[in-house]
C-alpha cells in the first residue's frame, strides 16, 4: 500500500537548488524552516551515498546555507538563530538569476528548450560496468558554465562564475559515476534530478540503508 509519507513531498518553486529540491521531495527536509545544523547534515548524508562515499565539508555547506535568505545583519541572525528558509532561496544572494543553467523556470517547471543544451556539451561516457551513455565530466562541466555564464553578459554578477564552482563540481562529486575514463555526471541522472527531484536509486537505496540503521 501507498502511503502519505512515500509520496513526493510538494516543493516550492522559490527553491531553485536541485540538490535541495530532492531532499525536499524525499521528505528529508521541511519546504519551509530548518535549523542550518540539520541542512548540513542531512546535505552531508545525502552526499555519502555517493560513489566512493564522498565527503562534504560542513562548515562550508553551513557557510553557504547562512548566506541563502540574504546578506544583510538582520537576515544573517534572523538565518542563524531561525534557520534557513528553504522556500526563500529564490531571488537571494544564491540566486544567479538565469546566469545558470536556467534548466528550471522560476515556477519550479523544467524548461523543455533549456533541457536539450547541456546535451551538446556532453560526451559518450563509459560506465565502469561498461555501458556507454551521455555524461559530463569535469571538462564538460566547465566549457557548459562558461557558456551559461558567457550567456548571460549584460545581466550577470562577477560572482555568478564562482558560485557555480560549488554547484555542478559539487553535484559530480556527490552524484557523479567512476566511468572508465574519469568521473562524470550521467546526463540522465541529471535531468531526472532537475525534472523529477530525485537521485539515483543506487543513491537512494544507501540513503535507506543508513535511515534503517539508525
Ligand atoms: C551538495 C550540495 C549542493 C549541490 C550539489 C548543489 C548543486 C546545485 C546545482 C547543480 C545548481 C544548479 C545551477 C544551475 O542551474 O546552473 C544549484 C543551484 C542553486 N543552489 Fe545548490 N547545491 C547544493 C547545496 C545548496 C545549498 C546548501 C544551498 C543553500 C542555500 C543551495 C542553494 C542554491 C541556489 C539558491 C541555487 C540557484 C542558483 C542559480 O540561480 O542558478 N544549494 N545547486
Amino acid at each position: 500500500m501507498i502511503k502519505d509519507s512515500d509520496m513526493p513531498h510538494p516543493v516550492s518553486a522559490n527553491n531553485p537548488c536541485p540538490f535541495l529540491r530532492a531532499l525536499v521531495s524525499m521528505g528529508e527536509l521541511s519546504d519551509k524552516r530548518e535549523p542550518l545544523a540539520k541542512v548540513a547534515t542531512v546535505v552531508a548524508a545525502m552526499a555519502r551515498t555517493g560513489d566512493g562515499q564522498p565527503v562534504l565539508p560542513r562548515g562550508a555547506i553551513y557557510a553557504v546555507e547562512w548566506t541563502g535568505n540574504g546578506l544583510g545583519p538582520l537576515s544573517l541572525f534572523d538565518t542563524h538563530w531561525r534557520g534557513l528558509r528553504l522556500n526563500a532561496l529564490r531571488n537571494g544572494p544564491l540566486d544567479k538569476k538565469g546566469a545558470g543553467s536556467r534548466l528550471l523556470n522560476t515556477d519550479g517547471t523544467i524548461n523543455a528548450k533549456q533541457v536539450e543544451r547541456p546535451k551538446s556539451f556532453a560526451e559518450e561516457k563509459l560506465s565502469d560496468g561498461g555501458v556507454t551513455e551521455l555524461g559530463l565530466g569535469l571538462s564538460e562541466l566547465r566549457a557548459y558554465m562558461d557558456a551559461n555564464f558567457a550567456r548571460a553578459v549584460g545581466r550577470r554578477r562577477l560572482v555568478d562564475r564562482a558560485l557555480m564552482l560549488g554547484e555542478w563540481p559539487v553535484l559530480l562529486k556527490v552524484m557523479g559515476k567512476e566511468g572508465l575514463g574519469g568521473r562524470y555526471l550521467s546526463l540522465e541522472e541529471v535531468i531526472e534530478l532537475f525534472k523529477g527531484r530525485c537521485f539515483p536509486e543506487r543513491m537512494n537505496k544507501r540513503m535507506d540503508k543508513r535511515i534503517a540503521k539508525k
